[in-house]
């Protein structure tokens, strides 16, 4: 009955021109389908936001990313999960970065080296002797990091500029002749040079983080005459890295110093992580045309991020801009300053000035990157340094930063032993400067609308463990390296 209601009516309302989108707002033809719709003024309202934003729903926008069954993804995610890339192999990226954890590692700050159980993954993963972590921020998460266009990292210190890619080897934002084919590339070359993530303090010493790289590829092959005893491999293990970077760069006959490079090492890791596209969400769909992929709560949430302040909307969306819901630019939204600081000449000072450590510009003094909220509702805890551990806080910070630092409680903080003796001086220390973002009254209903559409903005992959097995090598003893330093988490 109302099913042919709909196609009745349609009829009649395409001899008026339903055809054109603009002309009725209560029948709209999706581009990829031939159903015709019903939909309500609240679908006509954020249609006209979406065009107004130019959203197309698909971030990708024909941009061809790495697929994870080809040779050099596959070998990438061996690399991924290998322990073999640290200093004490005990560390590898998916310590950190791991798919089932959304990409990240659950916890607010990451915690690399020295761990009381290396193997273990999330929120009781603790440090040797229980002692405070040594990384300041919160581990991004890798999905989609393919999509980011200029930054790289919370303070984009690794950053496309004019004639490539800047790292933090070279001075004065000039390109890094050895920075690599892209951004992701050019940032898994940091992890294995830092102390805390993943070199430790035994492993070339002396070395430059130059020196570190290479001899981490040194190892991995088994040649050269700087790795000592303790710090090598088995011929085994040498020799199953050289089957497997022969077969993915498909080179029989290449020897193995210009095989397992450090470029080459990095090559296939980003390879690897530029293949975790998880785009595929109900907002997506929305988008493109299905008004019921979405629930009402969802589109009035829709609704007030991205209308303009002063219009009943929150306009989130001036900085989560576009289809990857950020514009890549650095703001002081005023996230708690907990965590042990970053790079401070008094380490009782505690802490991270942001973007401020790349530029030195005062007016960058605790910015950082505005975070794209694709698959959101896994990527937790939030912010660049943890301090929210549920989506709610960070979306209630967001619609009112000043009063929420104000009113901060690192109570809620899950992980154990995340310095907070400096919350308030450093709280003065923040507040008392400029922000970017004013705050607003907002109501409980709004937060749940927003955190409705936040809901749709996470591909149904992410919380499957079987869809995301594919990003994750099997624990199988026969397919893994002959000295099992593959990590296969434990996460209890
Ligand atoms: C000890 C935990 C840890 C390990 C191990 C680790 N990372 Fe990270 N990763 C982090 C943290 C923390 C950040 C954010 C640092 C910052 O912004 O200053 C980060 C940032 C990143 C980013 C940037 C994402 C973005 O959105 O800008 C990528 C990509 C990444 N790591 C990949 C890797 C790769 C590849 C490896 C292995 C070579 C690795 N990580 C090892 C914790 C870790
Ligand atoms: C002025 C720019 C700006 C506006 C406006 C803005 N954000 Fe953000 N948002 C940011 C930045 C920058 C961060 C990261 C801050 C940090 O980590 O210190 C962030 C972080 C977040 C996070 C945490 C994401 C993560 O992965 O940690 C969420 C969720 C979020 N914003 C939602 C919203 C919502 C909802 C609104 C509107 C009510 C909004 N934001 C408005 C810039 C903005």
């Amino acid at each position: 009955m109302q099913s042919s209601f709909i196609i009745l009516l349609c009829a009649l309302l395409l001899l008026q021109g339903c055809e054109d989108e603009t002309a009725n707002n209560n029948i709209y033809r999706p581009d990829n389908g031939n159903a015709l719709v019903l939909r309500s003024e609240l679908d006509a309202t954020l249609r006209e936001l979406i065009q107004r934003h130019g959203l197309t729903g698909d971030p990708l926008q024909g941009q061809v990313l790495p697929d994870i069954a080809s040779p050099l993804a596959q070998l990438g995610m061996k690399l991924f999960f290998s322990k073999a890339l640290s200093g004490n192999k005990d560390v590898a990226c998916a310590t950190c970065h791991h798919p089932l954890l959304g990409g990240g590692d659950n916890l607010s700050l990451s915690i690399g080296v020295d761990a009381a159980d290396p193997d273990r993954l999330g929120h009781k993963r603790l440090l040797q002797g229980n002692l405070i972590p040594g990384v300041s921020r919160n581990a991004p998460t890798t999905f989609n990091s393919g999509l980011w266009k200029q930054f790289m990292f919370h303070d984009g210190r690794v950053a496309q500029v004019a004639g490539g890619i800047t790292t933090p080897d070279v001075a004065d934002a000039q390109p890094d002749p050895q920075a690599g084919a892209n951004l992701v590339q050019a940032q898994a070359r940091f992890p294995v040079t830092s102390n805390h993530e993943m070199r430790g303090v035994t492993f070339d010493p002396a070395g430059t983080p130059q020196s570190c790289r290479d001899r981490l590829a040194e190892r991995l092959g088994g040649y050269g005459n700087n790795i000592t005893p303790d710090d090598a491999l088995s011929v085994a293990e040498t020799d199953y890295w050289l089957d497997a970077f022969r077969q993915a760069y498909q080179q029989p006959h290449d020897q193995v110093e210009t095989l397992i490079t450090e470029q080459n090492i990095t090559a296939a890791l980003a390879e690897y992580e530029r293949s975790q596209v998880f785009v595929n969400h109900a907002w997506k769909q929305y988008v493109q045309g299905n008004f019921a992929a979405i629930s009402e709560p969802a589109k009035q949430g829709a609704v007030l991020f991205f209308r303009e302040r002063g219009a009943g909307g929150y306009a989130c969306a001036s900085c989560h801009r576009g289809d990857f819901f950020t514009d890549e630019q650095f703001r002081n939204v005023l996230m708690p300053p907990i965590g042990p600081g970053k790079d401070n000449r008094d380490p009782q000072n505690q802490q991270d000035y942001g973007r401020w450590l790349v530029t030195q510009q005062v007016e960058d003094k605790f910015r950082f990157r505005t975070p794209s909220l694709l698959n959101v509702t896994v990527t937790g805890p939030w912010g660049h340094n943890g301090a929210y551990t549920s989506l709610d806080a960070v979306v209630r910070h967001m619609l009112n930063p000043f009063q929420a630092a104000l009113d901060y409680d690192p109570q809620q903080l899950q992980q154990a032993n995340i310095p907070t003796a400096q919350l308030q001086p450093n709280l003065r220390e923040m507040l008392g400067g400029n922000t970017d973002i004013a705050g607003q009254v907002y109501s409980e209903d709004d937060v749940q609308y927003l955190m409705a559409f936040l809901q749709t903005l996470t591909d149904p992959c992410v919380t499957r463990p079987d869809c995301l097995s594919r990003w994750i090598p099997s624990s199988d003893p026969a397919q893994q390296d002959p000295m099992g330093l593959q990590l296969n988490a434990r996460f209890y």
